[in-house]
Order: structure tokens, then C-alpha cells, then sequence
């Protein structure tokens, strides 16, 4: 098997690819949670899950997603009225429940970030960075789901919510908009239902 180009981060001989049970621990046997433990998820937690998740690549290193956290019961209450009713127990039993945003105005920052754009093309168009901003915080909303289940969290990601009510809760006043949520905390495993089919490779893969 091919080793991974890891030279420039010192990687080179100390790991070529991760293991089975890794790769069961993030894709294969991970599965979309529903109902929770009440073993809480500290600050310190989630400062870790943030460490791990934030290098995961985004278009000019544009970084446009933010990140709530909604753990405590005031701020539970603010969200739950923006959720679709089959939702809300989930979301009332999750320790944590991340809201994925993404600011409209990211490119304020590419001056820090890649200072090699320009982000005039940015300014100028507000549908082309709103479309730009979307696509890649929704990648990082999944190097959080990918990187919550590698450091040992179950989660739960939901777009079944209400976004204007959301953005209107938590986002007022700011460049802020809604992407979609991510429960993470330990899951009740006895709770899963079968695990839904996925496409065969020839299905929706095509190499030319
Ligand atoms: C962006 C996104 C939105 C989702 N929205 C909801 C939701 O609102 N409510 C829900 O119960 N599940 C939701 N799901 C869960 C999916 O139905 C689930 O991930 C899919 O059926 C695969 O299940 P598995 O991961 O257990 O194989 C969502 C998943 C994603 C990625």
C-alpha cells in the first residue's frame, strides 16, 4: 500500500495509513446517534476536538465556518423552538450540540490567512462568497464529524431546524448565518436503528 507524503510533518516511516480499527472508528462502524448518555463534554473537550478539526483544508485557507456550542440549558432552550419536534429530544439529551455557521464576511480575514487573494472578487459579489463561504464550511462541519469520532465522541448531525430562526436566536446583528448542527457527546448504543444501505462504488463512481 502506499505510504501517505507526510515528509514535511515528520511523518515519514512513523505511520503509513491508519489501522483497521481506526478506519472502523470513523467511517465503518460509526453511525449517525440519536439518544445520549448524560456524560458531559467539558471545554476543555471541545477545545481539543476544535485543535484537531481546524486544519482540515478549506479553498485560499478561507476558514469561513464558526463554530457555537450550545451546552447549557438557557441556550438549549433558544434552540430547540427552531427544531423540527422529531429533533428535540435529541438535541434536550445531547450534551453538546454544535451549531456550523459560516460568516458571509470571511474574506475580511484572507488578509491574515492567505494574504496572497485578494479578497476584492469577494467584496464585489456577495453571491459568489456566500456560495464560497457554504462549501467550505460545510467541509469543515464534516472534519468536525470525522474528527469527533476519531478522538472516541459519538455524534449526531441534523439540518432539520428552522436556519432563519436560528440565525435570528444566536446570529442577529452578525455576518453569521446557519449551516446545519452536530450533536456530539456518548452515544446510547441500544438505541441505533439498522444501519441505512449505501451506493455500490460502480453506482456513483466513475473513473475516466
Ligand atoms: C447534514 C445532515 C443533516 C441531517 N439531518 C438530520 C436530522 O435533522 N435529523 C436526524 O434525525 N438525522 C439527520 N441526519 C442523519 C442522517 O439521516 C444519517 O446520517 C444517515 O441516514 C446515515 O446514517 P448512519 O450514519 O447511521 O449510517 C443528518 C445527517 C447529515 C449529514
Amino acid at each position: 500500500m502506499a505510504s501517505a507524503s507526510n515528509g514535511q510533518a515528520g511523518l515519514s516511516g512513523r505511520i503509513s495509513h491508519l489501522d483497521d480499527s481506526a478506519l472502523d472508528l470513523i467511517f465503518r462502524t460509526a453511525r449517525t446517534h440519536k439518544a445520549w448518555q448524560p456524560r458531559p463534554v467539558s471545554d476543555r473537550d471541545l477545545r481539543r476536538l476544535y485543535e484537531l478539526f481546524k486544519f482540515g483544508p478549506t479553498s485560499v485557507n478561507c476558514n469561513p465556518a464558526r463554530f457555537l456550542f450550545v451546552r447549557s440549558p438557557d441556550a438549549k432552550a433558544k434552540l430547540i423552538p427552531a427544531l423540527i419536534e422529531s429533533n428535540v429530544p435529541k438535541v434536550t439529551a445531547a450534551p453538546v450540540t454544535a451549531i456550523i455557521g459560516y460568516d458571509t464576511r470571511f474574506f475580511e480575514h484572507l488578509p491574515r490567512l492567505f494574504p496572497a487573494t485578494d479578497p476584492k472578487r469577494f467584496r464585489s459579489d456577495p453571491a459568489f462568497a456566500e456560495r464560497y463561504a457554504f462549501r467550505n464550511a460545510t467541509l469543515q462541519g464534516a472534519y468536525l464529524i470525522i474528527a469527533a469520532r476519531a478522538l472516541g465522541f459519538d455524534v449526531g448531525p441534523m439540518s432539520g431546524f428552522d436556519n432563519a430562526k436560528v440565525d435570528a436566536a444566536f446570529f442577529a446583528g452578525t455576518s453569521i448565518m446557519s449551516n446545519f448542527l452536530c450533536n456530539i457527546g456518548y452515544a446510547e448504543q441500544s438505541e441505533l436503528p439498522p444501519r441505512p444501505p449505501r451506493f455500490e462504488f460502480d453506482e456513483v463512481c466513475t473513473i475516466v
